[in-house]
């Protein structure tokens, strides 16, 4: 099964976007790290980026598609901002009855106010925050433990 691993706004920027906040490590690191921690649990690893949210929303609705034919074993969403913002993300992952987990390489609840809402969290299955990049392969880890026999 797939697990489809998108990525939003801004995050083409990591490595150099706030080290100190997202660390080092390129959004080319991340897919390695992604597509590694995919092979050990089993699953293909599909990875995206883009900066544009109605790109997220059609990606979330081919995810419906892929788990309404048994092939998809979860999404795990990094939205950035649109996190804070979007309600079409929120009504799209809703509309789809997808697996999904939240996730942030920051811990957004100890950074500016406007972080502390997010309109994924009432839709997604977990949430993952503050681990930094690592937090990927945790939530792959977390995606393989939540499939059913
Ligand atoms: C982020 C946190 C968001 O608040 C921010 O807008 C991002 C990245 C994270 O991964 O920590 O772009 O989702």
């Amino acid at each position: 099964k797939t697990a489809l691993i998108l990525n939003g706004p801004n995050l083409n920027l990591l490595g150099t976007r706030e080290p100190h906040v997202y660390g080092s490590q390129t959004l080319q690191d991340v897919q390695l790290l992604c597509e590694r921690a995919c092979v050990a649990n089993g699953f293909v690893a599909d990875f995206r980026q883009t900066n544009h949210e109605g790109v997220l929303v059609d990606w979330l609705h081919e995810a419906g598609r892929l788990h309404a034919a048994g092939d998809l074993a979860g999404v795990i969403l990094n939205a950035g901002a649109y996190t804070h913002t979007s309600v079409a993300l929120h009504d799209a992952i809703k509309g789809t009855g997808i697996m999904l987990i939240e996730l942030h390489i920051s811990n957004v609840h100890a950074r500016e106010v406007f972080r502390h809402h997010s309109f994924i969290s009432p839709a997604a299955k977990a949430v993952m925050a503050g681990f930094g990049v690592n937090g990927y392969a945790l939530a792959i880890a977390g995606l393989a433990g939540m499939q059913s026999a």
